[in-house]
């Protein structure tokens, strides 16, 4: 296949010069699995496999990541998956590609679910911008204090959703309102009531850091057991060294906004997780902070009365809560070369191997630059 020119060479950035001997079709692509690997995730399962073409990025879901008490149908692993995708797709606008994607392209294959192509064109619009939100986002468990979301915006988010093919569900009543809440409320005792379910939250709290997945004590708030909360945050607490504040609820009305599709297969979950994305993409730009609460879209029982009382016939998929507050900390990322299949990166050189380039040119005429063992450099 003839290389293509580059659209918009090298977009916004300079290459980093890990890619700077790669082709600009490769070094996005490159990019795009960077970017990729930022997305939010069930427990932070991370359930990707990312496989590099000269000419393609492929998304793979990684089944052996999935929950099997919390996730049976492996719905929010596709989600996860999706908002991968999303980030993928901003990554190569913001190095102005256009792009085509093929979702779930395989019906003998469902673990392959997206095949992203560079493209010559346009980039896809409105989605560049927030490659610096993607770095940015996070999970924010902390109280959220009391700012509501100005109408506008709401109504900019829905046409977001609408763009990526979900629709968005304010759930606004104080009636709505009242019956997330105590949906939420049910599902989660449902859920802490099943030791499977435990058994995995437990797993995916306690991870070695060096695993670089899960959900780490730092970003979850500490559960001391007297709190009562109205809308229960899943208690990610498993080992009672939650670095955050105990109170989650809000200082007044948060707000709720719950994703549907219309249909409830895996192209819709993987549309869901883009669409997720793109909101919180949106609203880290804006300094807004989110996070999912999604226990009720996951119990059978407490997902349908969801629907019957709140989406008429769609499918509701994620649960977000937005508001403002403080930062929190990130969540760890895999190593990339667990992650990525096939990249023509150069790895960093491993820690205390000599340095790949030649010296800095101002070494002492005569001398020959030697680490001292602490980071620094001394010159015989
Ligand atoms: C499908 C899905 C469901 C999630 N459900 C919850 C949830 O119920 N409660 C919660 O606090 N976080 C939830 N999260 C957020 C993840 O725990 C979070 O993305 C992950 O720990 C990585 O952290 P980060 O988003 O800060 O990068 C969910 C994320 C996804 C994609």
């Amino acid at each position: 296949m003839p290389e293509l020119p580059s659209p918009r060479p090298e977009g916004r950035r300079a290459p980093s010069t890990r890619d700077s001997a790669l082709d600009p079709r490769s070094r996005a692509l490159e990019e795009a699995a960077d970017l990729a690997m930022k997305a939010p995730s069930v427990h932070n399962t991370q359930p990707w496999r990312i496989e590099l073409q000269p000419d393609r990025l492929i998304l793979r879901a990684d089944r052996s990541r999935q929950l099997r008490a919390l996730d049976p149908l492996g719905r929010e692993l596709v989600l996860s998956v999706g908002a991968a995708l999303l980030n993928a797709r901003v990554a190569l606008a913001a190095r102005g590609w256009a792009v085509t994607v093929e979702r779930v392209p395989d019906p003998g294959d469902g673990d392959l679910l997206a095949v992203v192509r560079p493209v010559e064109g346009s980039p896809e619009p409105g989605l560049a911008e927030l490659a610096p939100a993607v770095g940015r986002r996070r999970t924010n468990r902390r109280r959220f204090t009391a700012h509501e979301l100005p109408e506008r915006l709401l109504r900019m988010l829905t046409s977001w959703a609408r763009d990526e093919g979900a629709t968005l569900v304010p759930v606004l009543s104080d009636t709505h309102r009242l019956l997330v809440t105590r949906l939420t409320q049910e599902a989660d005792q449902l859920q802490n009531a099943d030791p499977e379910y435990r058994a995995e939250l437990r797993q995916w709290t306690t991870r070695p850091y060096a695993h670089g997945d899960g959900v780490p004590p730092e970003a979850v708030p500490h559960v001391t057991g007297r709190e009562k909360e109205a809308l229960p945050l899943r208690d990610f607490d498993s080992r009672g060294s939650g670095g955050l504040p105990p109170r989650t609820d809000p200082e007044a009305g948060q707000t709720l906004l719950l994703l549907t599709t219309a249909a409830d297969d895996p192209g819709a979950w993987l549309r869901a997780g883009e669409a997720m994305e793109r909101l919180l993409l949106e609203l880290t730009r804006k300094d807004w902070v989110a996070s999912p609460v999604t226990q009720a879209v996951e119990v059978p029982l407490t997902r349908t009365r969801l629907r019957s009382a709140l989406t008429w016939d769609a499918h509701p998929q994620i649960l977000l809560r937005i508001g403002r507050a403080e930062p929190t900390p990130s969540s760890p990322r895999r190593r990339r070369s667990e992650v990525v299949a096939n990249s023509r990166r150069q790895p960093p050189p491993p820690p205390g191997a000599p340095h790949e380039t030649p010296h800095p040119v101002d070494a002492p005429a005569g001398h020959r630059p030697v680490s001292d063992g602490r980071g620094g450099t001394t010159w015989t």
